[in-house]
């Protein structure tokens, strides 16, 4: 499988906590936060049930909350706090001259 880091939005445009989705050419969806100066970045589809996880809140600093059903999954790991099977897809990141980068499955 080969991967590529794919441009997304810039850094400045993010505002602490509070989620921003970037779509790619593909349909796919990237939920991005910044959380004390540390980047995340998810599949915007919760686990649950597929509902936009960049409509979520973060708590404590330390989890993100799908807003439709309070599913909470850790930032560091994504991984649900109820169940360690369910987990967010989480992508690695990079920046570049103030945009961020997203590592992909080349599509
Ligand atoms: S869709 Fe996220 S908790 Fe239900």
């Amino acid at each position: 499988m080969e991967f590529e880091y794919i441009k997304t939005i810039k850094i400045s445009d993010l505002i602490e906590k509070q989620g921003t989705v970037h779509k790619f050419e593909n349909g796919s969806e990237v939920a991005l936060f910044i959380v004390n100066g540390e980047l995340f970045a998810f599949d915007n589809k919760c686990p649950h049930m597929g509902m936009p996880l960049c409509e979520g809140m973060i708590l404590e600093n330390k989890f993100l909350m799908c807003r439709y059903h309070q599913w909470k999954f850790d930032l560091k790991t994504g991984v649900s706090t109820f169940a360690p099977n369910i987990y967010l897809k989480k992508y690695e990141t990079r920046i570049e001259s103030g945009d961020i980068y997203v590592k992909m499955v080349k599509y």
